[in-house]
């Protein structure tokens, strides 16, 4: 039966059934609710608070920009702020990218990146080409058109009918390889696969291959080996297949480079930014494109036929420039690099409990996943419900975590994330560590023998 947790409570949530602890403050890593329970943000909320809570600069900042102007439309003016803001991150992504697309999203982020994908194709007489490659086990965001990019089934299962059909190829996903090799024996066939998508489809009908360099959502922090974003962009280059590389997680310091894609020295032709970018202060993404795809679209149609309401929206972007001023000022990409390491070690000690199946991770973004049985890494049922018991216990203990499933084949699979703000101190980690040993420790031993076979 439904009970209505507050009366007058008319908030639509994500899960109608459940308590949702009413947040009051935040503070450097930590949320406290109105009943004065303190949280530690293990995950940044779902790995947005990149500078962490409460900041004053920001507020400021906030306050200045709004006293001036809060909203000019993106049809009509241009502003001080988001000309800065385009030009800071200009600076700080992969050379060639140097047109920047503000939007108040991440799946509205995507759609405007395989949009402009499409209307360089067209604009640049190319017609033919609209398709756009994705991989399984892969999140690009719930709007119909980003859930049809995505690989994760759960998400996409109950809109199936809705969501257009979009060619996917297998992850590069090292402790699951689809293609059964193990780290001796591979030759980045998962690559590979892109290729042999592009011929099946055929290359003149593909315009875009879009993939997050660091898995977030759908598999907990999966990192690539070394070369599967080179080899990738070789293929793209050789069809003629545009690169979009979805930084809605990684970019912006999450993976200790101001960019995923800087690990491989790779430049995409679009890119998609960032929870971080505007550290949860607003909501603020953008899709950067390179100078070919902003030339064929201004010498051909002249306009971008695309356009959201809050685009460049002046607040938002001045809220980012003094979220870029904080981590540039405290070197927060170097410390999300270090913190990421110590982060990473400690969180090795949970090994020791046997149904931690791998950790993984790069920057402050780890991915810790479950498994019934280690030898063989067999994921437990869904039914068990896994990540659900490891992430509601941490929470009861103070710790939030970003929970996952599906991961290994779309339906099983458990894993959480951890992605605290770079903020965090070595003290705050080995808390955060000893929070979630205390809660693995208390969900194992509810395991019954027959959970583990
Ligand atoms: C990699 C990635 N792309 C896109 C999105 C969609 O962003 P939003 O939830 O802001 O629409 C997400 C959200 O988690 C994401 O992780």
């Amino acid at each position: 039966m439904f009970t209505q947790h507050r009366p007058h409570d008319h908030v639509f949530y994500r899960n109608p059934t459940k308590y949702y602890p009413e947040a009051d403050y935040g503070q450097g890593i930590y949320i406290i609710d109105t009943e004065g329970k303190r949280y530690i943000d293990g995950c940044s909320g779902a790995v947005v608070v990149s500078i962490g809570h409460g900041s004053e600069k920001v507020k400021q900042a906030m306050l200045e920009q709004a006293d001036r102007i809060a909203f000019a439309h993106g049809s009509q003016f241009t502003t001080r702020p988001a000309m800065d803001l385009a030009a800071r991150l200009v600076d700080m992504a992969p050379d060639g990218l140097k047109w920047v697309y503000f939007l108040s999203g991440g799946s509205e982020a995507i759609e405007t990146a395989v949009k402009m994908a499409r209307q360089y194709q067209v604009d640049r007489g190319v017609p033919s080409k609209y398709k756009v490659i994705s991989r399984w086990s892969s999140y690009h965001g719930n709007t119909l058109g980003a859930l049809a990019l995505s690989g994760h089934t759960g998400r996409r299962k109950y809109y199936q009918p809705l969501i257009q059909h979009t060619p996917h190829i297998a992850p590069a996903y090292c402790y699951r390889c689809p293609l059964g090799r193990k780290p001796e024996s591979c030759s980045l066939e998962c690559a590979e696969e892109l290729e042999k998508a592009i011929l099946y489809e055929g290359p003149d009908s593909v315009s875009a291959f879009i993939a997050e360099p660091v898995v977030g959502a759908t598999a907990g922090a999966l990192v690539p080996k070394d070369g599967y974003f080179q080899r990738i962009r070789e293929i793209c280059d050789q069809y003629d297949v545009l690169l979009i590389v979805d930084e809605v997680m990684t970019g912006i310091g999450r993976t200790g480079r101001n960019f995923g894609v800087d690990h491989w020295s790779v430049t995409p032709d679009l890119l998609v930014c960032a929870k971080g970018l505007a550290s949860g202060y607003t909501p603020l993404f953008c899709a950067m494109a390179s100078e070919p795809i902003h030339k064929a679209i201004r010498e051909g149609n002249g306009n971008f036929v695309h356009g959201h309401t809050y685009s460049q929206n002046p607040l938002s972007c001045a809220v980012a420039l003094a979220v870029l001023d904080t981590i540039e000022e405290n070197n927060l990409v170097q410390r999300s690099a270090e913190m990421g390491k110590v982060l990473l070690k400690e969180l090795r000690e949970l090994y020791k409990h046997t149904i931690v199946g791998d950790i993984r991770g790069l920057g402050l973004f780890a991915g810790v996943e479950f498994v019934q049985n280690r030898e063989t890494r067999a994921p437990f049922p869904p039914q068990h419900k896994i990540t659900n018991r490891i992430t509601n216990r941490a929470f009861e203990k103070g710790l939030i975590v970003y929970p996952g499933s599906g991961g290994a084949d779309g339906v099983h699979g458990d894993h959480i994330l951890l992605a605290p703000p770079f903020i965090i101190s070595r003290e705050q980690i080995a808390d955060l560590v000893a929070i979630l040993d205390q809660t693995i420790s208390e969900v194992s031993s509810e395991l019954t023998q027959e959970d583990l076979i």
